[in-house]
This record gives C-alpha cells, sequence and structure tokens, in this order.
C-alpha cells in the first residue's frame, strides 16, 4: 500500500504498464495509419511480389500512376517505401538527408551481410571508406588526364581485339566488361589482365551473376533465415556461395599487392594506398574504421559497381546506335570535324564533342542502367509530404521515375540526343538522376563518364557499328538485376575506309 496515494503497489504497477501500453499503441496507431498509401493489399508472407511478375520496371511505375508519387509495399514481410518522383526523391535524399541516408540493416544485403565497406555501410563506417577511397580517386586524377591515359592503354587493347573481330556478327558484352575491368583494376590493383585469361573470364562472370542475384526480387534477401532450409529452392545458398568466391579473389588482390608493395615493383594503386592510410591512424592512436575488412569489401564494391555499370551503358549505347544510324552518322561528322581521323580522341576532346556527350546522356537516361538506387534507410521517424515514415523503414528511390517522367522529358522512350542541346551547347539538366542524388551520389560517376567518352569516341572513330543480319535489329529489352544491362545480342563492327 502507498499511504500518501491510498493504491496497493501492485496495482499503480499494472496502471503505469498499462498506460505505457496504450501509448505504445497509440503511437504506432498514429504512425502506421499515416503511412503513404499501397497501390493494392499486399499477400500474406509475400507481400506485392506476386504483382511484380512480367515486367517489374512497369510495375513499379504503373503503381505510381494509379498510387501516386510516394507509396508503400510489402518486398516479402518488409515495408518499403518507394519515392517516385524528382521532388519527392530531392525532398527526401537532399533536403532531408540527414534521416534518408542510411542503409538498411536487413533486406537484400542481410543474406550476405554487405555492413562494411561504402555501397552497403552507414555512419562512421561508411563517411571514413567513402572519403578515403574518394581521396585516392582525386589523387589519381580522377576526370583528369592521368586517369584518361589509363583508359586510353587498355582502349588500345580493346580496340585491337575489336578489329580481330573483321567484321563479323559478335557479341562484344565479355570483351567490354574486361576492357572496363582493367580500368578499375589498374586502379585499384596497379595492372591489368588479357582478355583470354580463363582466371579473368571467370571472376567477371562471376561479377555478372552477383548483379542479376542483387537484384532485390528475390524472396531469400526478404527471409536471410531461408538459407538454412536444405536444398536452395531459393537460390539464398547460390548468392553466399558466389559472394565468397568473389570475395576470395578480393583477397588474392590485397594479398598479392601486399607481396608488390614489399619488394617495391607495385605502389600506384587503391590497395597500396588504403593500407598507408589505415596504418597511419592506427599508428597515431586514433579511432578509425579503416581495416583489412573494409578494405576488401570496398575493392569488392569498386570492382562489381564499377564494371557491370559502365559496360552496360557501352552496350546499350551500341544497341541504340544499331536502332538510330542517323545518330550515329551525326557523331561520327562531329569527330571528324573535330578530331579528324589521324589521331585517338583524348580527353581535351571531350567538351568540344557535344553532340557525342549528348547521344551518351541520352543513353544512360533512356537505359536507366540502375532504376532504382540501392535501398535506403530513413534513420529516424520522418514526415514526407504529410505522411509518416517510422524510423528504419527501408526506402527505394526510384530512378526510372524521374528518367522516364513524361512531365520532364516530353518524349521520354524515344532516343533523342538534342533534348540535351540548346543554342549548339551541352545541358544537362538537374533531372538526370543516373548517378542518384545527394549523400550516396555514385562515387565513380566522373570515371564513368570519361569512360563512356573515350570508348564511344574511340569507337565511331575507327568502325561502323552494324546489326548482325541487315534489316533485323535486336530488341531493347533489359536484364534484371541490381544494374539492367541489355539482353545479349549481337552485332557488326566494321572498319571504316579513311
Ligand atoms: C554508368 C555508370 C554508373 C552508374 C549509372 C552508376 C549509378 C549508381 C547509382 C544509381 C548508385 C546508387 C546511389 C544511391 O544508393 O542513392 C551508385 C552508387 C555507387 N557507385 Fe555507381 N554508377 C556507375 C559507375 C560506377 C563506377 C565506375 C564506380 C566505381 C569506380 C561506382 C561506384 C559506386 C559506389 C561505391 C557506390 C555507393 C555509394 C554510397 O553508397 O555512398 N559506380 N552508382
Amino acid at each position: 500500500m502507498i499511504p500518501e496515494l491510498g493504491i496497493e503497489l501492485p496495482v499503480l504497477l499494472s496502471a503505469v504498464v498499462a498506460l505505457l501500453v496504450l501509448l505504445k499503441f497509440h503511437q504506432w496507431i498514429r504512425v502506421w495509419s499515416n503511412l503513404p498509401p499501397m497501390p493494392v493489399r499486399p499477400y500474406p508472407i509475400v507481400g506485392h511480389f506476386p504483382y511484380l511478375k512480367g515486367d517489374i520496371r512497369e510495375k513499379m511505375l504503373g503503381f505510381r500512376k494509379t498510387t501516386g508519387d510516394i507509396f508503400s509495399m510489402y518486398f516479402g514481410g518488409t515495408l518499403v517505401v518507394v519515392l517516385s518522383s524528382y521532388e519527392i526523391l530531392t525532398e527526401a535524399l537532399i533536403k532531408q538527408a540527414d534521416a534518408f541516408s542510411a542503409r538498411p540493416l536487413d533486406g537484400p544485403i542481410a543474406v550476405v551481410g554487405y555492413t562494411e565497406g561504402i555501397l552497403g555501410s552507414t555512419g562512421q563506417q561508411w563517411k571514413e571508406n567513402r572519403t578515403v577511397t574518394l581521396s585516392v580517386f582525386k589523387k589519381f586524377g580522377m576526370g583528369n588526364n592521368i586517369l584518361a591515359e589509363k583508359i586510353l592503354e587498355e582502349l588500345k587493347f580493346y580496340l585491337d581485339k575489336l578489329v580481330s573481330l573483321k567484321g563479323e556478327p559478335s557479341y562484344i558484352g565479355n570483351m567490354t566488361s574486361c576492357a572496363i575491368s582493367n580500368v578499375i583494376c589498374n586502379i585499384v590493383v596497379g595492372r591489368r589482365f588479357e582478355y583470354d585469361d580463363s582466371e579473368y573470364g571467370k571472376f567477371i562472370e562471376t561479377s555478372d551473376r552477383i548483379m542479376r542475384m542483387l537484384g532485390g526480387g528475390f524472396l531469400h534477401q526478404w527471409y536471410p533465415k531461408l538459407k538454412y532450409l536444405p536444398g536452395d529452392f531459393f537460390k539464398a545458398k547460390a548468392l553466399i556461395q558466389v559472394d565468397k568466391q568473389f570475395m576470395d579473389g578480393m583477397r588474392n588482390f590485397i594479398e598479392r599487392v601486399i607481396r608488390e608493395e614489399q619488394d617495391g615493383s607495385n605502389k600506384d594503386n587503391l590497395i597500396s594506398e588504403y593500407l598507408n592510410e589505415m596504418r597511419k591512424r592506427q599508428e597515431t592512436g586514433k579511432q578509425t574504421e579503416l581495416s583489412m575488412k573494409s578494405l576488401e569489401r570496398v575493392v569488392f564494391e569498386l570492382m562489381i559497381a564499377g564494371i557491370e555499370t559502365t559496360a552496360s551503358g557501352f552496350l546499350w549505347f551500341s544497341l541504340y546506335m544499331l536502332h538510330n544510324p542517323q545518330v550515329q552518322r551525326k557523331i561520327y561528322e562531329e569527330i571528324v570535324s573535330e578530331i579528324g581521323t589521324n589521331r585517338a580522341p583524348t580527353l581535351e576532346d571531350k567538351s568540344r564533342l557535344k553532340y557525342t556527350n549528348a547521344a551518351i546522356a541520352e543513353s544512360l537516361r533512356l537505359a536507366s542502367l540502375v532504376p532504382w538506387a540501392g535501398f535506403h534507410r530513413c534513420s529516424s521517424e520522418t514526415v514526407i509530404q504529410g505522411y509518416t515514415i517510422p524510423k528504419d523503414t527501408m526506402v527505394l528511390p526510384s530512378l526510372d521515375s524521374v528518367l522516364l517522367d513524361e512531365a520532364i522529358w516530353g518524349d521520354p522512350r524515344n532516343f533523342r540526343p538534342e533534348r540535351f542541346l540548346k543554342d549548339g551547347e551541352l545541358v544537362i539538366p538537374q533531372h538526370f538522376v543516373s548517378f542518384s542524388m545527394g549523400r550516396r551520389f555514385c562515387i565513380g560517376a566522373k570515371l564513368a563518364k570519361l569512360e563512356m567518352f573515350l570508348f564511344v569516341a574511340s569507337v565511331i572513330q575507327k568502325f561502323e557499328i552494324l546489326p548482325a543480319e541487315p534489316g533485323s535489329l535486336p530488341p531493347r529489352q533489359y536484364r534484371m538485376g541490381a544494374t539492367c544491362p541489355p539482353q545479349p545480342f549481337r552485332l557488326r563492327l566494321v572498319e571504316r575506309c579513311v
């Protein structure tokens, strides 16, 4: 009994607990009754997945039309809020960047546990790894001449390989990935590999498999415990195995660089620079998130993110050239008038080739290679457009919804480089969000744009891109995954007579 109140202690405690439960319940109702709307009612366990069968990108764009620019979905049992317009993306990723820049703690990354490095990490781990990587890129001249030299070096091998095809119908996907990957390898590991090196071929193939399996549409990514079931119906074990295979490759790279560093034969690479920075911070006793484990992930991410995206960008460009020969002709004419045919294009030519740059931007826009930025996480309860997003909700920024928005582009499904030209000058509007927005903006954007320019200008200067069979054009269809390259197609690269 509490004499002052005249109440028994157990009764008082029960009342306090009841009040707390009621408050929590009230808070829960307040938040959950004010979520962004759902396009359709979800199924138990699988959520909205059954509605996404077929062309998932078109389905998601359709949900925007029926439900609005912000909507909720269930991926399995996980709530995901989809942001589907330029205005909403700006409000979340830029104006409310503090709340919308974290990465999820579960979902697609939970199966393999990508919480170190840059892409999947949050907080100090993300900040330090991103800053150190960007400063190494800067030191190597990201977007300037030193890097351009490395790309041009690789281009010589790539163009020789294309010449060896003798204008016959060919798939150029693998050799393009090998060339683009060699540029990253040069930066990260300090060396290149031969295109017919079988180990290297396997490495490229594995990176493609990981990208396909990380598409987010697999049930096991939302119920990671499925990996403990016998068999592998949900392909969870396959992803773990392929991830491990790739990580083992990264470890070999790192060990090799450490050996070469000791004998002084290889110092100018990202791994050495990272290790130096890590040792410096450790020696001064500074608290640091830089570690061997984080380095493995950073190397993994640069390889995966750097190969697939840029190589797919070039393949989409080639496919659009088959469908739009008049654009290819104009690019060639610009190259001839600004550079001629006696020397290779260089970085200095980039600002002069306006139409070529416009065609590259148009390829990246229309292909929308990364239809959704990586999953973000709302790190605190936040209100956006009057809706409440609970703490730790997964957020999916739809880049497709901006890059293919009729209200912005007028005729978004047409390939029309002129949309990026105004009075003969190249104008890239803020709605060009192929590399995302805000704090998670792609760290390789400058490198990718430079690679795309030098690859496109060098290939078009030397070859005409033609269909494998005259009059028959490959369809403009994508392969689903974390990135969306085109379905494999054949073409002919016929050397120009000059
Ligand atoms: C055409 C080529 C490329 C495209 C379209 C592209 C697109 C993107 C997109 C949309 C994101 C997601 C940002 C977000 O979650 O909001 C991203 C992140 C990232 N990209 Fe790229 N990317 C390209 C090339 C590259 C290259 C060449 C590299 C590496 C050298 C790279 C490394 C990364 C990394 C590490 C992140 C994670 C950033 C973070 O979470 O802080 N990307 N990229």
